[in-house]
């Protein structure tokens, strides 16, 4: 049975009618119609739906509605302000660390949880932070050099 429920997506109250079950990732695209939020595996185990929840990346394949109720809510098109891309954005762009850019968004949100606990991340805690992401096309260096560029255009 839908019941309705609340969740607060990127600084901001939305209400969705669905199941309590019903995968959070289904929510943001179907329902929310943030669709840069992608669907993989739909099993928790590439990364591609990762958004940010109260700060720390999870899938949102795997993550029932009742479970992300009441928690803040961060996807991809919540990283930018004000108009502006996030340094992560940027620097991916800079590089050209995308290749068909369909694990990207997942990607980038593992990143902004490490930058935002750690603005000098060295190159294997880029790569250990980015462990659950998976890239089919290959482009993993090209992302780890996009994360550095990004820690080093915007920490202070
Ligand atoms: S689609 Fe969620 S982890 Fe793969
Ligand atoms: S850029 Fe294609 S899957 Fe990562």
């Amino acid at each position: 049975m839908p019941e309705r429920i609340l969740l607060t997506v990127n600084g901001v109250s939305r209400e969705v009618a669905a199941g309590p079950d019903t995968p959070l990732l289904y929510a943001l695209r179907n329902d929310l119609g943030l669709t840069g939020t992608r669907f993989g595996c739909g099993s928790g185990e590439c990364g591609a739906c990762f958004v940010l929840i109260d700060g720390y990346p999870a899938p949102s394949c795997d993550t029932p509605l009742w479970a992300a109720a009441g928690k803040a809510i961060t996807t991809i098109e919540g990283l930018s302000a004000n108009g502006q891309l996030h340094p992560l954005q940027r620097a991916f762009i800079a590089e050209q660390a995308a290749q068909c850019g369909y694990c990207m968004s997942g990607i980038i949100i593992s990143a902004a949880a490490l930058l935002a606990n750690n603005p000098h991340p060295t190159d294997a805690e880029v790569r250990a932070a980015l462990d659950r992401n998976l890239c089919r096309c290959g482009a993993h260096n090209r992302v780890v050099r996009a994360v550095l560029r990004a820690a080093a255009e915007s920490a202070p």
